[in-house]
């Protein structure tokens, strides 16, 4: 979820605003992806290297985050979200930490789609985060193997990646779901996170639909 600053700076507003944009937006990309059949959507929001980012930037995006969620509970229910966060929860600020919590608590038997919001999230953290586990567990070095591995990742459940989409026109993965990337469609758009729209999204699962998808075989 790529360009709150330079949507914000385009207009002449502090970042601050493009993030209370991008925050709106990702109602929209949830309620485009329902429209859209996608049952698993992944966002986002906060990397392990935003961290060094500004404290106050780091603070705010904290703050209005928590501020969605709470706002957002209802809309949430209503369309029949399940909410789970994707990454290291410990170092976030607790009144974010307590808002995730009830969200995801209230949200665990809901099944139209799961959204994953992907925060203090870094894919390459995610893969050594795994490792760990598999050496603290008992499994044999034999028993290894991309199959069993997965199995340490932070969701298991989560499946290959069918399509990535960046907005903001950078061409990079940023260390986005790496693992879980391996075969992923990639999408870019210059479009700019708080104006990514239906009609955006929409544009990109179109052209997902057109790609052939070989998984290395003719
Ligand atoms: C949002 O966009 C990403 C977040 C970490 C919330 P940016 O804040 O990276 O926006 P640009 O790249 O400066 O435009
Ligand atoms: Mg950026």
């Amino acid at each position: 979820m790529d360009g709150n600053g330079r949507w914000a700076q385009l207009r002449g507003l502090p970042r601050q605003e493009g993030h209370r944009q991008g925050a709106k937006a990702v109602l929209v990309a949830v309620e485009s992806a329902l429209i859209l059949g996608v049952k698993d959507l992944t966002l986002f929001a906060f990397s392990t290297e935003n961290w060094n980012r500004p404290p106050e930037e780091v603070s705010f995006l904290m703050d209005m985050l928590s501020r969605h969620l709470r706002l957002q509970r209802k809309r949430v229910m209503d369309l029949g979200v399940r909410y789970r966060v994707l990454g290291k929860v410990e170092p976030l600020s607790e009144k974010l930490k307590k808002a995730l919590l009830e969200v995801e608590n209230a949200s665990c038997g809901n099944s139209r789609i799961t959204v994953r919001l992907a925060l203090n999230y870094g894919g390459r953290r995610e893969i050594t985060d795994a490792a760990k586990e598999m050496l603290r567990s008992s499994l044999k070095p034999e028993e290894v193997n991309e199959n069993s591995f997965s199995q340490f990742l932070y969701h298991p459940d989560l499946c290959d990646i069918d399509l990535l989409i960046r907005t903001g026109g950078e061409f990079r993965i940023s260390n986005f779901l790496l693992w879980q990337c391996a075969y992923a469609e990639l999408y870019f758009t210059p479009v700019l996170w708080p104006d990514f729209s239906y009609d955006d999204f929409n544009a990109a699962v179109k052209d997902y639909a057109q790609r052939k998808r070989r998984f290395g075989r003719v």
